[in-house]
């Protein structure tokens, strides 16, 4: 069930208009449901339900403190790819023992304090840092369990930018070296080699590329296996696609252009891919971050103007490519609706920033209702990679987010004062 819909015709974040929000607090907003996040995250743990697994909730999707307490509350493990993020993810009350760490460039003392923290295992995406790792172990005393990061030169089908799976890519280890590196990897001291580890992608809209994954991790985990290395984890990663168009629904919105598949809904993701994993015999860990917050939460902006010139009507509205980079930086779509219906008047126009930049945008020639001056509007799918990519560009403060539960609001991160610029 979705927790952010039109009720009448004020759209909800479940039982709170958001435009009593937004004159309550303020715009720009980030606004979060909290049963959504719980559902979601419920939903992956349903799915796994029959096998040995851990979902472990990517930090870096959306990294609020009161939104990883949620998550560490309900069991979930966490996926990190920095010693802040391992700090964060300590502190909101993840245990260590369900904390996976990612990432190209892990520097020493990120390594060692994972290590001191004893974290469940390093996700490892080199020769040198497997060199560094068993290193660090070795001074610190200690064995640091690793799975393999490799890079199975499959195409995800997604943004280049969010692509992560392909040869070309700086992520994990070449296919090609995968079966010598995993005989390397036993080789070195004060390492517990425990799996492998894939992650191809973000905003994954088609099965297929998962499928091909799981068929490939499940033959090497064999041929391994024959070779006298016996793995026990897989760590599938994250990238679940979510639906960004048509993500709500009113009479008189107009029709969202298609800008995607209907994606496919995490036990569709996970048809095929599942059989095969467990065929394996292996724990199963997943790492699912904009999949758990993204259709949570909404960015809301007020309108301070509208402009027109000979070619174009303008929105401009008072949050940025600061507030809200994806837009500018992935060209990403997010349907953008009034958080009040006053009409079933539609318009097309650009709904722009006031950041001195021509890339701050949120939609270009996009078909909307009616918008004047003062009017809110939501950005809708903005709990993933909306807060935690915003910046004080322009010298404009960090928005304020707010937590929706039931009919409970919380402030769960106050606006950024002009001292704290
Ligand atoms: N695991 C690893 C190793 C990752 O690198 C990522 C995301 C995830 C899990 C979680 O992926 P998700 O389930 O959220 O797709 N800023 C971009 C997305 C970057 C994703 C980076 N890695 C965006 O706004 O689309």
């Amino acid at each position: 069930m979705n927790q952010i819909v039109y009720k009448e015709n004020l759209l909800n974040c479940e039982e709170i208009p958001l435009k009593e929000l937004a004159e309550e607090y303020g715009t720009p907003l980030y606004v979060y449901s909290k049963n959504q996040i719980v559902d979601n995250y419920r939903s992956f743990c349903d799915l796994l339900s029959g096998t040995n697994h851990l979902v472990c909730y990517s930090l870096k999707a959306n990294a609020n403190h009161s939104i990883l307490k949620i998550l560490a509350e309900k069991g979930a493990g966490a996926d990190v790819v920095s010693a802040g993020e391992i700090f964060l993810a300590l502190k909101a009350g993840f245990t260590p023992a369900k904390i996976v760490f990612a990432g190209v460039g892990k520097r020493e003392d990120e390594i060692e304090y994972a290590l001191k923290e004893n974290i469940f295992s390093f996700n490892v995406e080199s020769t040198a840092e497997l060199q560094a790792i068993s290193r660090a172990a070795l001074r610190l005393e200690k064995k640091a369990r690793i799975t393999l990061r490799i890079n199975p030169d499959i195409d995800a089908q997604s943004h280049p930018y969010i692509t992560t799976g392909l040869q070309s890519a700086k992520f994990g280890i070449e296919a090609s070296k995968a079966f010598e590196t995993f005989q390397y990897a036993a080789s070195l001291p004060s390492l517990e080699l425990a799996g492998i580890h894939t992650h191809i992608g973000s905003q994954i809209t088609k099965a297929e590329p998962f499928t091909a994954t799981a068929k490939y991790v499940a033959e090497l985990v064999e041929k391994l296996r024959s070779a006298g290395i016996n793995l026990t984890h897989i760590d599938f990663g994250g990238g679940y696609g979510v639906q960004y168009a048509d993500a709500v629904y009113h009479e008189a919105l107009p029709r969202e252009e298609k800008t995607e598949l209907p994606v496919p809904s995490p036990i569709d993701f996970f048809g095929e891919v599942l059989p095969v994993l467990k065929s394996t015999g292996c724990f199963i860990l997943i790492e699912p971050g904009r999949s758990i917050t993204a259709n949570a939460g909404v960015l809301v902006t007020r309108v301070i103007l509208v402009k027109e010139n000979s070619a174009k009507k303008f929105i401009i509205v008072d949050a940025g490519m600061n507030d809200l980079l994806r837009p500018s930086l992935y060209q990403a779509y997010h349907q953008i609706v009034p958080v009040s219906i006053d009409t079933y008047e539609h318009e097309k126009v650009d709904i722009v920033g006031p950041v001195c930049e021509s890339t701050d945008f949120f939609a270009k020639d996009r078909i909307i209702s009616k918008t004047n001056a003062g009017d809110y509007l939501a950005v809708m799918t903005t709990g993933a990679y909306g807060f935690v990519l915003t910046s004080n560009y322009n010298a404009r403060p960090r928005p304020a987010e707010i937590l929706v539960n039931g009919d409970r609001v919380r402030i769960i991160r106050p606006r950024q004062t002009f001292e704290e610029l």
